[in-house]
């Protein structure tokens, strides 16, 4: 494994990170016709992953494992917490970094959702209970609330962090000035900063070198890229059949249709140098978080443990610069 930093912070995290947004289905479905999660190929693939040196983990309070995220699934929420809480289960807490969020809906009344003080002060303690641990690592803003003053959300988690609940804080989604007003108000009123930034980043979603990458940057916070496979389209798989996540997020469908060209040409420059298209678009991000010289760690999306060894295998790749443009030429056509 190849380690890296937590954004700015002392702590050291694995190059790559799993994220528990989307888990192996079990192919049985509940009554609210949701596909149940298969925890125990979950288990397989944590295992796996932590054998193979990978320390640091992301969830939320609202990821049920196999649905879309804006799908409410009240019933489901924070699903994905107590499957990864079962599966770190008797490992020496010290050896993990666990990253979750706050702000979507885990009901349907007024409080069961947002950054206000009084939401977060809850679901920082429904988050720990299902994740059965005392502190989390990182804990980050989902997405904004734009009902409640960044200030009270700031002030709450420097709480958070006082009270010994969590260690760092990041964001996520916000605006690049919603990001620079956290980042002010914190050295304005002495509070906590954030070290992270988890936004979509990929070959063909690149919006973030437009501002927040520079922000990032500047103030040497940490990105953790989501979706960095484009939520599969990258491996090329739906190119020969609409079979797996894209059964259930037909998005996908229209998005390879959309891209189809330069997934072909992706896969066809991954085949030239014997790697997969998977593994180009991970060492692509570590090329970048190299080139860029702050950490960017893709969080994988694993939904089978085959996938584990081909994804790991990422960071045995280095791409040089002549692959960079390239492959720029072809994310920007
Ligand atoms: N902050 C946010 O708002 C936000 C939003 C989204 C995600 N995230 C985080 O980012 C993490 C990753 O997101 P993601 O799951 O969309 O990531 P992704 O890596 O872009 O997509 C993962 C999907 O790619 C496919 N895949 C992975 N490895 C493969 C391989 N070796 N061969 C073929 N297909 C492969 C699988 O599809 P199949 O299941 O079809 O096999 C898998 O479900 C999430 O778990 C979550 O922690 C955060």
């Amino acid at each position: 494994m190849k380690y890296t930093k937590l954004g700015n912070s002392g702590t050291v995290v694995s190059a790559l990170a799993l994220g528990t947004w989307h888990l192996p289905g079990s192919g049985k479905y509940n009554e609210n016709k949701v596909e149940n999660v298969d925890g125990e190929e979950f288990n397989r693939i944590f295992k796996k992953c932590y054998d193979l040196g990978i320390n640091f983990y992301d969830t939320s309070n609202i990821y049920h494992g196999r649905v879309e995220e804006n799908e409410k699934h009240i019933p489901e929420t924070g699903n994905s917490e107590k499957i990864l809480g079962r599966a770190i289960n008797g490992i020496e807490r010290e050896t993990l970094v666990i990253a979750t969020k706050v702000r979507g809906p885990v009901g349907n009344f007024p409080n069961s959702e947002g950054l206000s003080r009084k939401h977060i002060m809850w679901q920082i303690k429904e988050s720990l209970r299902r994740l059965n641990i005392d502190y989390v690592d990182l804990y980050q803003v989902h997405w904004p609330d734009k009902n409640t003053p960044i200030i009270e959300t700031l002030r709450t988690l420097t709480h958070l962090v006082d009270i010994d609940l969590v260690r760092y804080i990041g964001e996520s989604n916000h605006d690049i000035i919603d990001i620079e007003e956290f980042i002010n108000d914190s050295k304005v009123y002495n509070l906590d900063e954030i070290i992270t930034l988890q936004e979509p980043y990929n070959i063909l979603q690149r919006n973030i070198e437009n501002d927040k990458l520079k922000i990032a940057k500047k103030y040497k916070l940490g990105i953790l890229a989501y979706v960095p496979l484009a939520q599969g389209l990258l491996s090329g798989k739906y190119l020969e059949s609409g079979r797996g996540r894209s059964e259930y997020v037909p998005e996908l469908l229209k998005l390879n249709i959309k891209h189809k060209n330069k997934i072909l040409k992706l896969l066809e420059f991954s085949k030239e140098r014997g790697i997969t298209g998977t593994q180009l678009a991970l060492a692509w991000l570590l090329k970048k978080s190299e080139m860029e010289e702050i950490p960017i760690i893709p969080l994988l999306g694993i939904t089978k443990l085959s996938y584990v060894e081909e994804n790991l295998e990422a960071l045995n790749i280095n791409l040089n610069m002549e692959d960079m443009k390239y492959i720029d030429e072809i994310s920007f056509k």
